[in-house]
C-alpha cells in the first residue's frame, strides 16, 4: 500500500485495551489516503507491539522522546511539524488528564503541545471512570480548548460492563477526522461573523423581554467556521455557553447593541451567519426606576428593534449573507419569503415546536433554501449540523466568488 496524497495525521496510542483497535485505525487512514505516522505511551506497548503498527503504517514506531537515532531521522519537533492532525486513539483518562494539564513527560504529550495542528482524541476507559467528575471536568476544559472529541461511544465494554467509554469503531474515528481535514481549508482566510444567543430589551432596571434562545446553534456554527480555517467573531446576546475556542467573542445584551456591534465589524466579513434569535420587539419606554406593581398599566407599548440582517443584506458592499427562520408551520413558504424579503443569499429553517428540536435543544434538523433550490440536513446534533451547514455556505460562497 503506497502513501497517496491525503493529509498526514500523527496517530497516538495511549495504554488502554482499546488499543488494539488501533492497528485497524491505521489501515483505515491509510486506505482514505492519508500517511501516517504512530507514537505510543510506554504503557501502549502493554496492549499492542510497535511492530504492528509499524507493519500497518510503513514507518517505524516512536515511543520514546531520548531515543537518539530517531530523533535523527525525524526530531519530534519536526514530527509536531508534520502532522496536519494529531489524533490520540485510544485516549486512555490519564492521558486526558496529562493533557488537560499540558504534561510533556513523553513523546506523545510533548507532541501535542508543540504542534500547531488540531488534536483530536477519541477517548477509551471504564464507563465510571468515564463518569468521574474529574474526566468529566478534563474533557471539558480540553473541548473548551479547541481539541476535537469524538466519541466515546456506549455498550459493551471490555471490563465486562455497559455504558459510556467504548472506543468509536475504527471506521468512524477515520471518517470523523477525515471530514474535518477536508472542511479545514473551506473557508480558509475568510471573516466571517456570526451572531447568536437572544437579546434582551430592557423594561425597568429588573425587567426584560427575551425569548428561549439558548445560543447553540450560533456558537457551534462559531466553532465549525473557525474549524474551516475563517477568522471568526461571534456577537451574542446573553447565553450561558463558553465561547469557541480561536474566535472573537462580543457581548451584547439588547438588539441595538447587537447591531452596532455588527455593523462596525462586517467590513471585514465575507461571510454574515445571523442565528440569533434577535427580539423583534423593545419596550417603547424604558423606566429608570422599578415601576411599581400598582404602577402600571394594563398593557406595554412596544416598538421594532433594528433588523439587523435586513439591514446588512441592504449594503452595496454586503458580506454573503444567511439568515435563519425559527418556524412552527409552512416552513418552506415562510423560509422562502423570508429570503426574499431579506434579500438574503441563504436561509436555513428549523421548526421549533416539536420535541427535541429548536432552542435549548441539543439537536436540530435544518431545511435550507436558496434562490433556486434547498436541501434538507437531518436531525443531528447540533454541533455535526453546524459543520455541514458551514460545508454548505462554503460550497454557496466560492460559488457566488469563483477567484
Ligand atoms: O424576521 P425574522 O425575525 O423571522 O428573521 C430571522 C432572521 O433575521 C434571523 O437570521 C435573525 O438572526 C435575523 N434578525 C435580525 N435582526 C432582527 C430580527 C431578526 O438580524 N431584528
Amino acid at each position: 500500500m503506497h502513501d497517496m496524497p491525503g493529509h498526514q495525521i500523527v496517530v497516538g496510542v495511549s495504554g488502554g485495551i482499546a488499543a488494539y483497535k488501533s492497528p485497524d485505525l491505521v489501515r483505515r487512514l491509510r486506505e482514505l489516503g492519508h500517511s501516517v505516522r504512530v507514537v505510543m505511551t510506554p504503557a501502549a506497548s502493554h496492549f499492542i507491539t510497535p511492530l504492528t503498527l509499524q507493519a500497518v503504517s510503513g514507518h517505524p514506531v516512536r515511543t520514546d522522546l531520548f531515543d537518539p537515532s530517531a530523533e535523527a531521522a525525524m526530531g519530534h519537533i519536526e514530527l509536531a511539524r508534520w502532522a496536519d492532525m494529531v489524533l490520540v486513539a485510544p485516549a486512555t483518562a490519564h492521558f486526558l488528564a496529562r493533557l488537560r494539564q499540558g504534561m510533556a513527560d513523553d513523546l506523545l504529550s510533548t507532541l501535542c503541545l508543540a504542534t500547531e495542528a488540531p488534536v483530536a482524541a477519541a477517548p477509551a476507559m471504564n464507563r465510571q471512570m468515564w463518569l468521574h467528575p474529574a474526566t468529566q471536568d478534563n474533557v471539558s476544559a480540553l473541548t473548551r480548548r479547541g481539541v476535537l472529541l469524538l466519541g466515546p461511544d456506549e455498550g459493551d465494554q471490555a471490563c465486562g460492563e455497559i455504558g459510556p467509554g467504548r472506543m468509536l469503531e475504527p471506521a468512524r474515528i477515520a471518517g470523523m477526522v477525515t471530514e474535518r481535514l477536508l472542511a479545514r481549508g473551506l473557508l480558509e482566510g475568510l471573516g466571517v461573523l456570526v451572531t447568536a444567543g437572544p437579546t434582551r430589551e430592557p423594561l425597568d432596571p429588573v425587567r426584560f423581554i427575551s425569548n428561549h434562545s439558548s445560543g447553540r446553534m450560533g456558537y457551534a456554527l462559531a466553532e465549525a467556521a473557525a474549524g474551516a480555517g475563517a477568522r471568526v467573531t461571534l456577537v451574542s446576546g446573553p447565553t450561558s455557553l463558553i465561547a469557541p475556542a480561536r474566535v472573537e467573542h462580543v457581548s451584547v445584551l439588547t438588539a441595538s447593541e447587537m447591531r452596532d456591534a455588527v455593523m462596525s465589524r462586517v467590513g471585514g466579513a465575507s461571510i454574515l451567519i445571523a442565528a440569533a434569535a434577535v427580539a423583534d420587539h423593545r419596550p417603547a419606554a424604558y423606566s429608570e426606576r422599578k415601576i411599581k406593581k400598582n404602577g402600571a398599566g394594563e398593557a406595554i407599548a412596544l416598538e421594532r428593534t433594528p433588523d439587523i440582517l435586513a439591514e446588512v443584506a441592504g449594503l452595496s458592499s454586503r458580506p454573503f449573507t444567511v439568515g435563519f427562520a425559527a418556524e412552527t408551520d409552512d416552513i418552506e413558504a415562510n423560509a422562502r419569503s423570508k429570503l426574499e424579503a431579506k434579500a438574503l443569499d441563504l436561509i436555513a429553517a428549523n421548526r421549533v415546536d416539536g420535541p427535541g428540536t429548536g432552542f435549548g435543544s441539543e439537536d436540530n434538523a435544518l431545511d435550507v433554501f436558496w434562490a433556486d433550490g434547498g436541501t434538507h440536513l437531518e436531525y443531528k446534533p447540533k454541533r455535526a449540523l453546524a459543520g455541514e451547514l458551514v460545508a454548505l455556505i462554503a460550497q454557496h460562497y466560492r460559488a457566488a466568488h469563483p477567484d
